[in-house]
């Protein structure tokens, strides 16, 4: 492996720089995950940061999830992973479940998490937003803790996600803040959000003032990566826009939602910057700008559909990688999980 980058590692400087980072399987992956958070993954592996990524099925479970289906999706993710660039040779790919040790480790982290530390999440607002409340599962409440013990089950200090989940990363901060400060110890870094990249907020298709969500009603407001490019070039085509020819700088997007989300997507996957994006279309419709951007989001993501088919005519295999990552993912956790224990005072005199 090549040397790691040296980034924002001032409070963490006595832990080795390690990437983690995670997605539910709870439905299709979209441009969204893909964007904000799948390419980011490989980019930082590539970069030689020594990088853990996981299929979240425990956070999935917190809203239903049909057992058979939830099988198939985490499969159908861990291929996401793969087609995007996740090397499972380089990076450790595996399901949380298979690792008992983010269970463990998230239940000591619910007795140093507050209740008011929960009650101020945004996400299970939005989440239980309209709906009875009361009724929501004590797992969607507490989340945010299993999220925090995800990450530093690993001493993980780079956490690669999308705008969404800065607020996770602040609780997961205060967690490992207070674990030290409450047991006198420097045990947990404090980890580092990585919310980089043209499109840490991909919107909706069809609102651009929505997240673009796996969980959307409206299959017309995303791509999922598994479109093929015929669907992928007409809900491109549909998508909500406004009249006006593109503006000559950034600025003349500021209340143009919708156009303004496009020309992220065009940024991110052209690995332009959005100025450079709206200087080259600058005056021109969205006639000629939206097959342009269907052009470029075919390219991209038809080679990984196409790769995730490959892998996925051989659940047995995609199966067999999930379970070698857990084996290594649970080395690196154990002893970490252990010290944990040990520091709160449980007692560790099983043989193992
Ligand atoms: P989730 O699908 O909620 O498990 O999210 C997995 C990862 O994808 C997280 O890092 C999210 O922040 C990121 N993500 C999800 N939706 C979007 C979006 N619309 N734009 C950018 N990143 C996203
Ligand atoms: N909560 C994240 C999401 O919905 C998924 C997640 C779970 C995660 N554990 C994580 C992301 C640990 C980063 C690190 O997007």
């Amino acid at each position: 492996m090549t040397q790691a980058p040296s980034t924002a590692l001032s409070p963490n400087a006595a832990f080795t720089p390690r990437v983690f980072s995670g997605i539910q399987p709870s439905g299709g992956l979209t441009l969204g995950n893909y964007l904000g958070a799948l390419k980011r993954f490989a980019e930082m592996q590539d970069e030689g940061f020594e990088s853990i990524y996981c299929l979240v099925d425990m956070h999935a479970i917190t809203v239903w999830q049909d057992p058979v289906a939830l099988a198939n999706q985490t499969r159908e993710a861990a291929a996401a992973f793969i087609a995007a660039g996740v090397d499972p040779a380089r990076s450790v790919l595996f399901n949380q479940s298979q690792v008992s040790g983010h269970a463990e480790l998230a239940w000591i982290f619910n007795c140093v998490a507050r209740l008011g530390w929960m009650n101020r999440m945004t996400q299970f607002k939005d989440k239980t937003a309209g709906k009875n409340a009361e009724n929501a599962s004590l797992g969607l409440y507490a989340y945010p803790s299993l999220m925090a013990a995800d990450i530093l089950l690993y001493h993980a200090t780079h956490v690669p996600v999308g705008e969404d989940q800065k607020q996770h990363i602040e609780l997961t901060r205060d967690i490992a803040a207070k674990f030290n400060h409450d047991y006198g110890v420097e045990f947990f870094p404090i980890t580092e959000p990585v919310i980089e990249g043209a499109a840490t907020r991909v919107m909706s298709l069809r609102d651009g003032t929505k997240k673009m969500s796996k969980s959307d009603p409206s299959d017309a407001s995303r791509i999922n990566l598994t479109d093929d490019a015929d669907a992928i070039a007409s809900k491109i085509r549909k998508a909500k826009t406004d009249p006006e020819p593109l503006p000559e700088t950034l600025d003349g997007l500021k209340e143009r939602p919708e156009a303004k989300n496009l020309v992220n997507i065009y940024a991110a996957l052209s690995g332009m910057t959005a100025e450079a994006v709206v200087g080259e279309f600058a005056g021109k419709g969205f006639g000629t700008f939206k097959p342009a951007l269907a052009e470029l989001a075919v390219a991209q993501i038809a080679p990984i559909t196409t790769e995730m088919n490959r892998l996925m005519a051989d659940p047995a295999e995609i199966d067999r990688i999930l379970g070698a990552g857990a084996e290594k993912a649970d080395a690196i956790a154990a002893p970490i999980l252990a010290r944990t224990q040990e520091i709160v005072g449980m007692i560790r005199s099983r043989a193992r």
